[in-house]
């Protein structure tokens, strides 16, 4: 791992692999090790740089409220120190949401875009309602809260235990800021129908979290995003089907 300070703050990032430059930008409550089956498999295709997002795994929390545009700063800040001007981004579920921010605040740095198991639309209010139920019980019982949330997270009940593993050593913090965040997102829709840039949505047909069928939604309303369905995986390819992600993710160059 490589650490730098980033308007003040420490981020923590993996980079692997040479080729285009593909930020993977990990979901909730992760760290960037989700990815590594995935990266490993990518190491002659792109140069991927996989960073924990701020509150997860070793870099520092942002002492403001959540918020996507937060988690941006600090992701433009790490491709500026790495001085890579345009990146493929690629997003998890909340890393997707954190994907679609960055493009609406700095398109001319986003070469094309992949969502994982994510989705283009807000919260509705009440997802914004359980969101805050989970806010209360993180702050009385710490990362215990969300726990499980990692039979959700995967179709698969092995992987399940290699994620729950993953999720207790995260900080409620983290988790906090990452709920405040995700619950005050904006609706992307018209964004992505917008954008000249190339969007994947790469989704599996077993995802229990984010159902596929808001990804067939998006694809009726942008016919220009291209869909690949991954079939018999749930919420987390990268962990379920590392080999079909990867030959999705492909489709970017
Ligand atoms: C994620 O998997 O990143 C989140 O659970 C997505 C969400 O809660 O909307």
């Amino acid at each position: 791992m490589s650490v730098v300070t980033i308007n003040g703050y420490q981020v923590n990032y993996e980079v692997t692999g040479d080729g285009p430059p593909l930020l993977l930008i990990h979901g909730f409550p992760l760290d960037h090790s989700i990815w590594t089956k995935t990266a490993a498999l990518l190491r002659d295709d792109f140069q991927m740089i996989m960073p924990d997002l701020p509150g997860f795994g070793s870099s520092v929390v942002l002492p403001e409220d959540g918020s996507m545009t937060g988690y941006c700063k600090q992701l433009l800040g790490l491709m500026d120190v790495l001085k890579i001007e345009k990146a493929f981004l690629a997003g998890h579920s909340m890393g997707g949401y954190i994907a679609l921010q960055f493009l609406a605040l700095y398109p001319e740095r986003v070469a094309g875009l992949a969502l994982v198991g994510s989705q283009v639309y807000a919260d509705a209010d009440e997802n914004r309602a359980k969101r805050q139920v989970q806010i209360e019980d993180l702050k009385k019982n710490g990362i215990s809260a969300v726990l499980g949330m990692a039979e959700r997270l995967t179709a698969n009940q092995f992987a399940s235990t290699e994620l729950r593993a993953l999720i207790h050593q995260q900080s409620a913090e983290g988790a906090i800021f990452a709920l405040q965040a995700m619950s005050g997102r904006a609706d992307q829709l018209e964004l992505v129908r917008r954008t000249d840039k190339t969007v994947l949505i790469l989704h599996g047909d077993a995802d229990d979290l984010v159902p596929l069928s808001k990804a067939q939604s998006v694809k009726q309303s942008a016919p220009g995003v291209e869909l690949v369905i991954l079939e018999g995986v749930g919420h987390s390819p990268m962990i379920e089907d590392p080999s079909g992600l990867a030959n999705g993710l492909l489709k970017l160059k």
